[in-house]
C-alpha cells in the first residue's frame, strides 16, 4: 500500500468513527429513516472528501475537532447527493458503494426522505457544534449551500440531465463537471482552510485553483472508469452513461485522450500547491486520484 493509500485509509477509518456519533439514537416512531440514512452513509465510500478537509487542516495548522466536524457534514451532503442521483428519475442505478441503492432497499420514498434529512443534518450538526464559532458556523455553512446548491451540484446535476436530452458542448460538459463534482471538493478544502480561520487571500487562491483541478479530473476519470471498469470493481453499475446517453468526455474524445488531459490538469493542480503542500501530500492525492481504480 502506498503512503497516500494509508493515508486515505485512517482518515477514512476516523471519518467513520465521527459519523457514527450522530446515529446513536437507532429507535422511535420513524427508524426507518434512521437506518436508510445510515445504510447509505456507512457504506464503504472512499471518504476522499474528508480526507481533503483534514489534510487543509493539518497543513495550515487549523482545529482538528472543527474540521471533523465539517468533513462529516460534507459527507453527509455528497451521500445525499448520491442517494437522490441514483433514484429512477435521475440515473436509475441499481448499485451503490458495493451495495444496493438506497431506493431499491428502502424504497422510493424514504430514499428521498433520507437524502434530505441527510442534506439537513448536515446543516444542524454545524450551527449545533459547541465548539465551533458562529462565524466560521455561517462561513461553513455559506461555504457547504453554495457548493451544494443551485450554484453547485444542483446546478450540475441540471445540466447533466440536459446532457442526456440534448447533449451539451464541450465547453458546457466541461462547466458541468466542475459543478456537480467540481464545487463540494472545493468546499472539502475551503473548510480545512476555514477551521484554520483561513478566509481569504493567496492561500484561498492557490486551494481554489489546486481544488478546481482535482475536482475537473474526478469526474473525468468516473467518467473513463464507468467505460474501462467493471460493476464489481466500481461497486455501481458500469457502463452505464452511454446507455443513458450521458454527455461525458468520452463524448468528446478517446480514453487515451482523456487519460493524457487528466494528467496535464493534474500536474498543473500540484504545480498551484507546491509552496504549501510542503510534505506533497496534496500532490500525492491528486495523482492517486487521477489513476485511481474505482
Ligand atoms: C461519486 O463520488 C460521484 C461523483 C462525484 C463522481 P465518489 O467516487 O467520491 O463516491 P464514494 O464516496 O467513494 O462512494
Ligand atoms: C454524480 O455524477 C455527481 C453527483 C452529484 C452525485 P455521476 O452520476 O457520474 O456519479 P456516479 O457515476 O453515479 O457515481
Ligand atoms: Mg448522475
Ligand atoms: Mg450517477
Ligand atoms: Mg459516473
Amino acid at each position: 500500500m502506498s503512503n497516500i493509500e494509508a493515508l486515505i485509509k485512517e482518515n477514512a477509518k476516523s471519518t467513520d468513527r465521527e459519523l457514527e456519533k450522530y446515529f446513536s439514537q437507532k429507535d422511535g416512531d420513524f427508524k426507518v429513516l434512521f437506518d436508510a440514512m445510515e445504510y447509505s452513509l456507512t457504506a464503504k465510500g472512499k471518504r476522499i472528501r474528508p480526507f481533503l478537509v483534514m489534510q487543509f487542516c493539518k497543513m495550515l495548522g487549523g482545529r482538528d475537532e472543527e474540521a471533523k466536524i465539517y468533513a462529516a457534514s460534507l459527507e453527509m451532503v455528497h451521500t445525499y447527493s448520491l442517494i437522490h442521483d441514483d433514484l429512477p428519475c435521475m440515473d436509475d442505478d441499481d448499485l451503490r458503494r458495493g451495495i444496493p441503492t438506497c431506493h431499491k432497499k428502502f424504497g422510493e420514498a424514504t430514499a428521498l426522505l433520507a437524502g434530505d434529512a441527510l442534506l439537513t443534518y448536515a446543516f444542524e450538526i454545524i450551527s449545533g457544534a459547541d465548539n465551533i464559532s458562529d462565524k466560521n458556523k455561517v462561513k461553513a455553512i455559506n461555504i457547504i449551500s453554495k457548493a451544494a446548491g443551485r450554484d453547485g451540484m444542483i446546478g450540475g446535476q441540471q445540466l447533466d440531465l440536459l446532457g442526456e436530452k440534448n447533449g451539451v458542448d464541450y465547453e458546457k460538459m466541461t462547466r458541468m463537471h466542475s459543478l456537480k463534482t467540481g464545487m463540494l471538493i472545493k468546499a472539502a478544502c475551503l473548510l480545512g482552510c476555514l477551521s484554520a480561520d483561513v478566509y481569504s487571500g493567496e492561500i484561498i487562491e492557490k486551494a481554489e485553483i489546486y481544488a478546481e483541478g482535482i475536482g475537473r479530473v474526478f469526474q473525468l476519470v468516473d467518467d473513463i472508469l464507468d467505460v474501462t471498469s467493471s460493476t464489481e470493481k466500481l461497486g455501481k453499475t458500469a457502463h452505464s452513461d452511454e446507455k443513458k446517453g450521458k454527455t461525458t468526455y468520452l463524448s468528446f474524445m478517446s480514453v487515451d485522450m482523456a487519460r493524457q488531459v487528466a494528467c496535464l490538469i493534474t500536474e498543473k493542480a500540484c504545480e498551484s500547491i507546491k509552496e504549501l503542500d510542503k510534505d506533497k501530500t496534496l500532490c500525492e492525492l491528486a495523482i492517486y486520484l487521477r489513476d485511481r481504480a474505482k
